[in-house]
Formats: C-alpha cells, structure tokens, sequence
C-alpha cells in the first residue's frame, strides 16, 4: 500500500486544497466501511476524514468517527451534516465534543455489527480517563429510521440518559423490526452530571436551554397515528411520509423523507412508468414518469449508472446485462455476458483481496464484465512473503482477454517486466467509474515518484489498450512511467466522457512525468489513424481509422478479395458467402463476379 500513499502525497502537493476549496457549496459525500480500525498515523487519519466530510451535507454510507484525540483538533469540519445513510459510530475518541450538530436523521440502510446504527461506545483514555467524550451534541437528531442505538463504555458521557430515545427511532420500523436502545451504565454516573436546562421539556444534549431535545413524537395528538408533528394539536401532524418532523402539513413540508422525495415533496415511491387506462384496458406512458436514484426521484439517470426499468443501478439484475448504452436489456440465449467481481467487491471471492495477485487472478477467466475494481498493487508480480502469495507471471494476464468492461476502476503500479504495454486488456472497451479511485480516478497508472527507483512500470512504451473508447465517468492519471510514449498522442477528450472537476487535472487527464526517454521524439502514430491518434504504435493501435478499419487494423484501402469498403462506416466489410470473392455490398446480388448456385 505504500506507493498509493505516495500517490495521496502527489495528489496533496499538487493540489493543497483539494476538498476545501468549494466554499460554502455543500455536496453529497461517501462514508467508510472501516469498523474500529483505523491508521496508526492519526494526522493523516484526521485529514482524511476533514478531505471526506468537509462541506458535506449527505453521508451516502457510514459515518464513522474513530481515533479523534488530539485536544484542540477542529472538528467544525462535521457541522454540516443532515443526514446518514448507513451508520454512524463515534468510538475510541478521547475529545470532550463531538459537534454533529446539523445531523436530523440516520437511515441505518447499513447497520454496524449487522445491528447498531447508532454506535457510541469507547471514547476515553484508559490510562487517564478523564480525557474523554462528554456531550454529544446531536442537538437537530430527530429520526432513527432502523437499527438499534447503544451508548456505553464512555466515561464521561453525560445527559444520554435524559433523552427520550422513542421520540427518536421510527414507530413503525421499531415495532417491526424490535429495535431498541441501550444506553449503558459505563457512561458518567447521573448524578455527578449537570442538570438540564429548566426550560426543557424532555432531556437534553448538553446543559443550556439551546441544547434540549426537540420532541416530534410524544407530544403528538393521537390523530397523528405513526406520523411526526410539530406541535400537540391534531393541525400539527406531519404528512405520513415525513421523516425526522416538518414545518407543515403537507407531504412539501418534511424535514426529510421516509422513502422518497419527489421535486421536493414525499412520496412512497416515484410516478410509474405507465398509467392503466380503465377505459382502454391498457397500459398508457406516463409523461410524468421518473427514474428512483436512491432516495430521489429522477428525469435521467446519472451518467455513472445503468438504466434497470424504472430505476437508476449499479449494475443489472440477474438475467440482464447492460446494452452499452447505459440500459439494462434481457439477455437473450447465450448472448449474456460473463459477469464477475472485482478486487474488493463485497460477497465476491475476491472480498478480500486488495489486488490481483497469483492466488486470485483465474477468477477472471471467460469474464466480460467486471463489477467493480482492478487493483494491481506493489506485490501483485513479486508475491507477498507475508501473506505467502506466490508470484505471478505475465501468462497469467490472459485471463483479462475477455474483458470488455471494467465497472469501477483500473488501477496499476506493476506490471511483468516482459511486457512493453498493457495489451492484455486488449478487448477493454469501457471503464465505467461507478466507484473511482480517490473520489477522482478511473484509470491509474503510476510508476514509483522516488527519482532512484525501484521502478516496476520502466519497461512500459505504449499503453495499449488497443480497444477502449470510453471512460463513463472519472479522471485518468498516468505518473511517472519514463519510457512511456504516446500517452500524448491520444485525444483523451475523445475516451474521458465525464470528468470530475479538480484542479489537477486537464479536462480529466493529468499525464505527468512520463516519456522522458529519447526515442519518445520518435514516436508518432500510424498514418493510417485519424486525428484522435493512437494507444502506441502501429495501425492496429489507433483510436479511430483514417480511412477502413478491417480485423481490429488500420488500412488505407480494403483487400481486393472477400470484402468491400463501407464508406459511412469506414470498414471492410464481408462479401456475402455466394459471392465469389468480390462484391461492391453485403447482399447476395452484389457480387461482381460471376455466381456459381449450386442446384
Ligand atoms: C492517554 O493519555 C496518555 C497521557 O496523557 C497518553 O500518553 C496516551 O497516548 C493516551 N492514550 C491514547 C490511546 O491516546
Ligand atoms: C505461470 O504460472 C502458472 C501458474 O503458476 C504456471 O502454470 C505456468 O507454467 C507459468 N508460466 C510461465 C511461462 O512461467
Ligand atoms: C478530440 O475529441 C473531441 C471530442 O470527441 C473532438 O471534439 C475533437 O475534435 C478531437 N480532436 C481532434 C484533434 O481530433
């Protein structure tokens, strides 16, 4: 893992405000999966988590907080927070405040230890306990959608008993899915704590009357039923489909939403695709039909996702693969391309692998589709003592020759010294970019920064990705590859379809210290490619042909024999099989040869 720290470095030095530089604009961003685990180095464990959460109003994810223990650290960084996801854990902390102050409701989508999502546990110094968590401010919470709260083991915590926990978690889903709360007695001892302020009505998060909890549930009239309300009367109730409270009556006026939001109002669901016409008896479109993203209710899905009926997806549904399009279609017969995980992919077999590796690599075999990633880390070619994994050889790429779509990203910094380019990929038509490297990157290939080496991408002259056109989503970053030619020969305006905005990058594409060879002034592409240019050299590297495309090549005119030039599509295209030899079409009666029928 150390050479993708130094790439964080690069990337750090390069752009030294890099998450921080949007103002005021606040955005959705992606939580962790880290559990109680985090970096030994807690100044770059810190900065991660400000580079992650930084302006961020929508946790798509969990929100964990874990290692925070520096007195003084700023943690305003979390105070515009609304919403989670997943889980929030807030553990092993040694700092007085937590501020998520903003936070109104966690969905538990994702529940810790497959139970909690609220997780508050561990957050003192064993050897001086007095350093620890004592308010949690978690002053605008008024929803927990599902999963189970616990709060324990935190020595100096105070005020959590004083909180109307069932005025916070979700009737309905508590009283069918058995969630409960638990707040230990391991936190502060209730009576060495202050009081609340006299002014609140239930409990509060900390003393003074600005910090007492803000009831949506108790105090609703019985005409409510499982809704919120804002006030006791039967007028006050929310809108059935609000979440965390509301402002008013109608299903516009919700804090947040329960299943969907709709342009702003909730809803149980997103306009179908087709009405039923009673009189007719059939099916009519709906012009008001929308796509479900998540919890939104969508015109089009984002250029990231595949279309599955009415819905915006990572990846289809069993029985259908994507058209190449960005749509879900039925495959048909034998037609259905081979899907399989990638390095990571949860419920693959490669779950927990951080790279492709010899134990691991024939997984790929036969494979079109790649869910998620390809990593090929610092080990992936020496193998790994510690782990025992053998090395691999450059035999064994083959297995990627089928590969027509990687989903998430390709990321490499090895490769066999035998070979120049990394034409194994030769059918990799499409990276999607569903998941990016650092938030950023779709295809990463980055040699060691360090000027004396060891260097393990040397031997590379070309890419050669012979067959990709598109990037659907994400950055290219090329690093340090100093015998790598042609990288800016390419027009990658053509391949990077939509990139992210980073001050880094060009247009999505950062091609840094590469090439710094000689023979790289030679290098030129095939005259037979178009002004696009070229994956290396030769006329069966260019990204688009000058004149005919015919057998994966480049050609200035096509054979005499057996096929005939399609001027629209500039290909050489097949003669029909009765033809003898020559055609000037795809028919049977455009042979230009006599037709020997066999009667
Ligand atoms: C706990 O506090 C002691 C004394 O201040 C400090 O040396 C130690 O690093 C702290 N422990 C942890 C886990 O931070
Ligand atoms: C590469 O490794 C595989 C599996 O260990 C082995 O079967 C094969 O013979 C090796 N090929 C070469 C050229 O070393
Ligand atoms: C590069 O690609 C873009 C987008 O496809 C295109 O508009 C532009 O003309 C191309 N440049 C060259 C030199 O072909």
């Amino acid at each position: 893992m150390l050479l993708s720290n130094t790439l964080y470095l690069v990337f750090v030095l390069l752009c030294p405000a890099l998450s921080l530089s949007n103002g005021l604009k606040l955005r959705k961003c992606f939580g962790s999966n880290s559990g109680l685990s985090f970096s030994e180095d807690r100044d770059y464990h810190y900065k991660r988590l400000v580079a992650r959460y930084s302006n961020c109003k929508l946790v798509q994810g969990n929100l964990e907080l874990t290692g925070l223990e520096e007195p003084g650290l700023d943690l305003s960084f979390l105070q515009n927070i609304e919403e989670v996801t997943g889980y929030v854990l807030i553990a092993l902390n040694q700092l007085p405040i937590i501020p998520l102050k903003n936070l109104k409701i966690i969905r538990g989508r994702e529940l810790f230890e497959g139970k909690y999502s609220l997780f508050v546990k561990y957050n003192y110094n064993i050897t001086t306990p007095s350093d620890g968590l004592r308010e949690l401010r978690l002053n605008s919470l008024t929803e927990v959608i599902r999963g189970n709260v616990i709060i324990d083991h935190n020595q100096q915590l105070c005020f959590m008993d004083t909180i109307h926990w069932d005025d916070i978690l979700n009737p309905v889903q508590r009283r069918t899915g058995g969630w409960i709360y638990q707040i230990g007695n391991l936190n502060k001892e209730p009576s060495q704590c202050p009081r609340c302020s006299g002014s609140c009505v239930a409990g509060c998060w900390a003393e003074g009357s600005e910090m007492c909890q803000q009831l949506t549930l108790e105090q609703c009239s019985s005409e409510c039923g499982d809704a919120r309300c804002r006030g006791p009367t039967p007028n006050d109730c929310c809108h059935s489909e609000c979440a965390a409270g509301c402002n008013g009556p109608t299903a516009s006026d919700c804090t947040a939403c329960l299943h969907v939001n709709n342009d702003g109002s909730c809803a149980f669901a997103c306009p179908p695709e087709f009405f039923y016409d009673a009189q007719s008896f059939r099916n009519v479109p709906n012009p008001g039909f929308k796509y479900r993203y998540v919890d939104q209710c969508v015109d089009n899905c984002p250029s990231n996702l595949l279309i599955d009926g009415n819905a915006c997806v990572k990846s289809c549904r069993i029985g259908f693969h994507s058209n190449g399009e960005g749509k879900c279609i039925p495959c048909i017969g034998t037609a259905c391309d081979k899907e399989c995980f990638g390095v990571g992919q949860a419920n693959g077999p490669l779950a927990n692998a951080i790279s492709v590796d010899s134990s691991n690599v024939h997984h790929f075999e036969g494979c079109t589709i790649v869910k998620g990633n390809i990593i090929f880390e610092t080990f992936a070619f020496s193998g790994d003592l510690y782990t025992g994994v053998l090395p691999m050889n450059a035999s064994q790429l083959t297995a990627f020759k089928d590969v027509k779509t990687i989903t998430g990203y390709l990321y490499i910094v090895t490769w066999p010294k035998e070979l120049s380019d990394f034409a194994v990929f030769k059918s990799l038509e499409t990276i999607g970019g569903i998941d990016l490297f650092r938030e950023k990157m779709a295809l990463v290939i980055q040699d060691n920064t360090s000027p004396v080496g060891p260097f393990s991408l040397d031997q590379i002259t070309s890419l050669g990705f012979k067959s990709l056109r598109a990037i659907n989503h994400g950055n290219v970053y090329i690093g340090y590859c100093q015998n790598l030619c042609y990288d800016n020969l390419l027009n990658w305006t053509s391949v990077v379809h939509h990139p992210v905005q980073s001050r880094a990058f060009r247009n999505g594409v950062l091609l840094l210290r590469n090439g710094r060879s000689k023979q790289c002034n030679s290098a030129n592409c095939d005259p037979e490619c178009d002004s696009n240019g070229c994956w290396g050299p030769g006329p069966d590297r260019c990204f688009q042909c000058s004149h005919y495309s015919y057998q994966g090549s480049c050609l200035r005119s096509c054979p005499k024999s057996g096929v005939y030039a399609d001027h629209n599509e500039k290909k050489c295209k097949p003669c029909h099989s009765i033809c003898d030899g020559l055609c000037y079409g795809s028919g049977p009666f455009q042979c230009t040869t006599t037709v020997h029928l066999q009667h």
